[in-house]
């Protein structure tokens, strides 16, 4: 959520900042900003809308002297998504970039503007210029003044800010949202996440929250609570080339496509002949556990269901799950032998982080289920298991919930294995279905053209429903979750059992069912369901390997050996049925309106 980049060096810095900028584009394009200081030149540039219309403003401008320079792309939280209220944020001579909400802005605000501060922008991030400039105006000492300023903050931020007062030096704080600091020689970068500078930077450290400090002639002097602290950088190992789009229209449609190899990759040396292995977890790390609680915010909490299911199926240990934005503030009863799963694709999430750091507060043990290694919740964590997704672009998550719930039905089964709650041969059956769930996810040239021709008589109507039993209720919440989020369709996920307590009340012709009907579990039972909505002239798109005559459009799928095998096979349908429709209507795909990839506000 909110993308931040910043560069101090003798490169073309509008170019740095550019391209690092549309590398964090996904997490918000509301509106985007740069300014760069060289020696006494200083230069400001803001658009709202898409990185690239700050492109065209900045055509004829270039910045190739020595210099400090940092940039924003915005998913806007405080004050509508204007020019004025995109950052960098001006006092008289600094400007500032923020990721993160300040809490007590408002506070801050009435003060300043009672000592006669104008304020130009509705944002909360404007506090932290004016503040600086009020403590420098005084001491004229600018890490002073910055400093002072870090102290008022209360709330979440990463920030850069850059000042006339000291125009080689960039300072730089962080709380509670992403960022780190990239190193080449004398060279040094800022970043949100580490795909800006990859290919740029050789080596990375990532802040701590609570750290803050300066850097000038190359070098990066960090502080915390403690004073002054040495660092360790570490190099950086990431692959860019799994972030291009590769003649894919969208990033969604590639990783949908990418799906079948990543769950290869998830399963390597974890997914053996007879048995699962997780280096990750310490031989002891299930003793005393009892029960799992585990806590995850949209896709990836529908992923947790699915595995709630798994856990206590296979692995005969309890489960329970919940949004962490509830679990925060529910006063919950922990019991010291529950292990506390969190799962998250950017492990940035601010809501799934806080409720990972209350377990941890309330004493119990914590695994997170992650696709970025060094992300906040992966260092929060006792210990992590990497989904190996590879970057995720598309706002709509994709192959992060595909690899999400391939490891969670792994930990079920390890956990079941190491507490031998899992008759051996139970275990073996599982895991040969594990092993065939790629061919299960790869999509031909035969079901995509389909759905694409199917997908026009789907662009009305007033709504979809999506039903499935067990653990395909939570892949019809994500169904429709997925669709509403690229179509702006509305649509809802519901337990198939369900819709004759409520919500068949809607059903009519213009009501689309996409219906998940497994051959491998309660094919029956979701037939009558099914059978029930077609006799009040809900329209019915049947997902099944066994032809419905019902339907009004049907989908066959190839696989029905296990239940896993045709989730993940349905899950795929699901995915190309929203992307195909999104792609008529003529939205962004990848940057549906209003959303942001990586939620690091409450
Ligand atoms: C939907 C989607 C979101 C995320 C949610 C949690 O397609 O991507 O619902 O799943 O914002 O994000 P992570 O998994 O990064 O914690």
């Amino acid at each position: 959520m909110c993308g931040i980049v910043g560069y101090i060096g003798p490169k073309e810095k509008k170019k740095i900042l550019l391209d690092g900028l549309q590398e964090l584009e996904y997490r918000g394009y509301d509106s985007a900003g740069i300014a760069i200081i060289e020696g006494e030149r200083l230069n400001n540039f803001k658009a709202i809308g898409k990185l690239s219309n700050l492109r065209e403003k900045t055509k004829e401008y270039h910045s190739e002297g020595f210099g400090v320079s940092i940039g924003h792309t915005r998913w806007a939280t405080h004050g509508k998504p204007t020019e004025l209220n995109a950052h960098p944020h001006l006092g008289k001579y600094s400007y500032v970039v923020h990721n993160g909400i300040i809490e007590n802005y408002q506070e801050l605000k009435k003060e300043l503007l009672s000592e006669g501060v104008n304020f130009l922008s509705q944002t909360d991030t404007e506090t932290i210029v004016h503040l600086f400039e009020k403590y420098n105006n005084v001491i004229s000492d600018p890490f002073k003044a910055f400093e002072k300023t870090i102290e008022r903050l209360e709330g979440a931020y990463a920030t850069l800010l850059i000042t006339e007062a000291a125009p080689d030096t960039i300072f730089f704080a962080k709380n509670g949202s992403p960022m780190l600091i990239g190193f080449d020689e004398e060279e040094v970068y800022f970043a949100s996440s580490d795909t800006p500078i990859i290919g740029k930077a050789t080596e990375v450290y990532y802040l701590e929250d609570g750290e803050y400090g300066y850097v000038k002639e190359g070098k990066v002097h960090l502080f915390n609570a403690n004073g002054e602290k040495l660092f360790t950088k570490q190099p950086l190992k990431a692959d860019k080339t799994s972030a291009q789009k590769e003649g894919y229209r969208f990033f969604m449609e590639k990783e949908i496509y990418e799906q079948s190899y990543v769950m290869i990759e998830t399963m390597m040396g974890r997914v053996l002949d007879e048995n699962i292995i997780l280096d990750e977890l310490d031989k002891d790390f299930l003793d005393g556990i009892n029960a799992i609680k585990i806590c995850a915010c949209g896709t990836s909490y529908h992923s947790a269901l699915t595995a709630a299911y798994l856990f206590e199926r296979l692995a005969k240990i309890r489960c329970d799950v919940e949004i962490a934005s509830e679990f925060r503030y529910k006063e919950p009863l922990l019991g010291q032998d529950t292990l506390f799963i969190t799962i998250s694709q950017s492990g940035e999430t601010a809501d799934t982080l806080e409720a990972l750091k209350m377990a941890k507060r309330a004493g119990l043990k914590s695994l997170s289920i992650c696709n970025v290694d060094n992300s906040s919740i992966v260092r929060e964590s006792d210990a992590a298991i990497l989904t190996r997704a590879g970057i995720e672009k598309g706002v709509a998550s994709t192959k992060a919930f595909a690899t999400q719930t391939m490891v969670l039905w792994m930990l079920a089964l390890y956990v079941g294995q190491e507490k031998a709650t899992i008759a051996p041969e139970v275990l073996k059956t599982e895991i040969d279905a594990m092993r065939h769930t790629p061919k299960a996810l790869t999509v031909t040239d035969e079901l995509h053209a389909k759905l694409h021709r199917l997908s026009k008589r789907y662009l009305h109507g007033h709504g979809f429903f999506f039903i499935g039993r067990d653990i395909f209720f939570p892949l019809a919440l994500e169904g429709a979750l997925k669709l509403k989020e690229i179509s702006y369709l509305h649509a809802e996920g519901y337990p198939a059992g369900e819709m004759k307590h409520g919500p068949i009340a809607l059903a009519d012709a213009e009501l689309f069912t996409i219906a998940l009907m497994p051959k491998t579990m309660h094919y029956e039972k979701i037939k009558s369901n099914v059978e029930e909505l077609s006799a009040r002239d809900a329209t019915i798109c049947a997902i099944s390997p066994e032809p419905f005559d019902l339907a009004d459009d049907f989908i066959q799928t190839q696989y029905c050996t296990h239940p896993m095998i045709e989730f993940f096979e349905m899950m795929v349908v699901t995915q190309l049925l929203a992307l195909e429709i999104s792609i008529r209507l003529g939205n962004d795909v990848d940057m549906p309106r209003n959303l942001a990839k990586s939620v690091t506000v409450e």
